[in-house]
């Protein structure tokens, strides 16, 4: 996720530290590059980089850049390497057109194949610059601009939010698809954002466009249109009364809340995403040849990992082996070689266990391969291709969004292996948003019933083990209490003994496993365990546990994914109950990159 601000005046005036500042409030997106174009007298100035805003400011003194209007962007990369020619804005083939998008278009690599086809100059990766040649296809067919916007809107496949503006004219042009966008009325201006705290301080009047919609920016107005017919659409300014802090946490008390309840979203965008990859196809081959799979991370990737390997099994009929990044380097990497697979899993991309066992996968000619959020991050350069996790920027420590997506890849290329049809999983993030608004106050009320504890165990079975470990590592993470995770049959054989009267013990269940799981629950009831369920509506669960936290019904394999939601939410609002910040828990740091 990336962030664009646009601005129109009725004055030539300094717009180099309007639109410096407005980069500056979108950096808490997290980005790689930032640039920075205005039009002036008819002329498009362009000037962008990789870096920090403040660096690539005073490299190219954006501060002296004048004009009547003006566009910034800060780039997180997915498309494309981070570097000078991939950051945004981009301009069109002869320069007299300039945009910036936010967001993913999925059909990135055919369309920019097809503008050089049709003689277009194709400068970047970036699917930004593409979003740009959709518009000039139709320019260079006569259309009028906002036809062209019309049909450029339609061969962009996506979620996304674009911006665009014309030397030649005295407007900006946005739309959007999926992806965020707000329109700001000042006293002299108009500006528009795929972000409410670019805007704020300028304005607190504005609109927000839906997709499908084109709006025209002119310095004291602004018209919406409809991408169908062309057709004005009355859409009535609002006043936004909330503070920038809670604007940047999306309205939620804390990111991490807020990143709990983007997961469907991304999801959606990844799923996206991995349909248009060109490098899931060669990647799926490599693993169907391998001769054995490792599925290599740390802390909340490792579960990732660990899910992954079972979807394989289940799925493909593919044996992997997930292993904590350290360990692979004593326990297998001296009996790796060429005809093996790696796949090394990390949200940063930067985690030093992992690069550590990168380094010996590779000295013994292991095919290595990645998954990461942060696309440019160290583990992106050191593989033959890096699958990104499109999350955007995850702002709170306690991973969340970066775990879903992951596991979500790991479901995605299980299918591709078995041969199955990807569309099936199209459904995964309406589940989830189901998952989060059926279990939201339950959990709640549960997180208040066992607060008083500093110790409870969560167990798993089969696909939903690893999610028992992950949901045990966010209540350590943000609770600071002690939470094992464990194999639900495991139990018994020793850790039984801590059970005492009303001690908690969480299940995650699949509904598979429902007999099993039953079992487990009775071994600790009769000793006086309090018995909390997490799986798909089950009269025998009702019967035998204490709670039943009821998830959708769905396959196993979506159940995993579904089970992990309760266990972020009662983790989270177990801290905010202790008075804990759980964007940022005590001891910890988002990325290690030390031994
Ligand atoms: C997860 O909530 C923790 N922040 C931590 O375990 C994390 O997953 C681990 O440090 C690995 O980080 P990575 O995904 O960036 O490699």
């Amino acid at each position: 996720m990336c962030g664009i601000f646009g601005y129109v005046t009725d004055k030539e005036e300094a717009l180099g530290p309007i639109l410096i500042a407005a980069a500056e409030r979108l950096t808490y997106r997290g980005y790689d590059s930032v640039g920075a174009a205005t039009i002036h007298h008819g002329k498009i100035d362009l000037r962008k980089d990789t870096g920090k805003v403040g660096e690539v400011a005073a490299k190219y003194n954006i501060a002296e850049m004048r004009g009547q209007r003006g566009i910034t962007q800060l780039r997180w990369a997915t498309f494309g390497e981070p570097s000078q020619v991939n950051s945004q804005p981009h301009l069109d083939s002869d320069g007299d057109m300039v945009g910036a998008h936010n967001g993913n278009v999925v059909n990135n690599v055919e369309l920019r194949e097809q503008f050089m086809a049709e003689g277009m100059t194709v400068r970047s990766q970036n699917d930004g610059e593409t979003c740009v040649h959709a518009v000039e296809r139709y320019i260079n067919k006569g259309y009028q601009f906002i036809d062209a916007i019309r049909l450029a809107y339609g061969d962009l496949q996506g979620d996304y939010t674009f911006v665009i503006g014309r030397a030649d004219d005295d407007k900006l042009y946005a739309f959007k698809k999926g992806s965020g966008m707000v329109v700001g009325l000042g006293e002299g201006f108009t500006c528009v954002s795929s972000d409410l705290p670019s805007i704020l301080p300028l304005t607190r009047n504005v609109i927000r466009p839906q997709d499908g919609e084109i709006v025209t920016l002119w310095a004291d107005r602004v018209e919406v249109r409809s991408v169908k017919d062309g057709k004005l659409i009355d859409r009535q300014p609002e006043l936004v009364t909330e503070t920038m802090d809670a604007v940047q946490k999306g309205g939620y008390p804390h990111f991490m809340l807020k990143e709990i309840h983007e997961q469907a979203q991304v999801a959606r965008e990844l799923l996206h995403l991995l349909d248009g990859s060109p490098d899931v196809a060669p990647l799926v081959e490599k693993m169907k040849k391998a001769r054995h799979l490792y599925l290599i991370g740390c802390g909340t990737s490792y579960h990732a990992a660990s899910v992954g390997a079972v979807y394989f099994a289940q799925l493909a009929g593919r044996a992997a082996i997930p292993v904590l990044a350290p360990q692979f380097i004593a326990q297998y990497a001296p009996a790796v070689g060429h005809e093996d697979v790696g796949i090394f899993v990390s949200q940063s991309g930067e985690t030093k266990d992992v690069l550590n066992a990168l380094e010996a996968a590779e000295k013994h000619g292991m095919a290595c391969f990645g998954l990461a959020n942060v696309v440019g991050s160290t583990l992106t350069k050191a593989t033959s291709f890096c699958l990104p996790l499109c999350c955007g920027y995850e702002i709170s420590v306690p991973a969340t969004k970066t775990f879903t997506n992951q596991v979500v890849t790991f479901l995605y290329l299980a299918y591709r292996l078995a041969g199955k049809d990807t569309a099936e999983l199209a459904r995964i993030p309406d589940l989830m948003d189901q998952t989060l608004d059926m279990v939201g106050p339950q959990i709640e009320a549960i997180a208040k019933d066992i607060n008083t504890w500093n110790d409870m165990y969560c167990l798993g079975y089969g696909a939903t083990y690893p999610i028992a470990l992950e949901g045990a590592l966010k209540l350590k993470e943000i609770t600071y209490a002690h939470c094992e995770g464990m194999l639900s049959t495991e139990f018994k054989h020793g850790p039984l003994s801590a059970v005492s009267q009303g001690y908690p013990i969480l299940f995650a269940a699949g509904p598979e496993d429902v007999p099993l799981i039953i079992s487990g629950i009775n071994e600790v009831k009769v000793r006086g365990a309090r018995t909390i369920v997490i799986a798909q509506e089950d009269p025998r669960l009702r019967a035998n546990g204490d709670d039943l936290v009821a998830l959708p019904p769905t396959d196993p394999q979506v159940n995993a994914l579904l089970a992990v939601l309760p266990l972020q939410l009662l983790s989270y609002h177990m801290s905010v109950m202790r008075g804990f910040d759980p964007d940022f828990p005590r001891n910890l740091s988002k990325t290690l990159t030390v031994d």
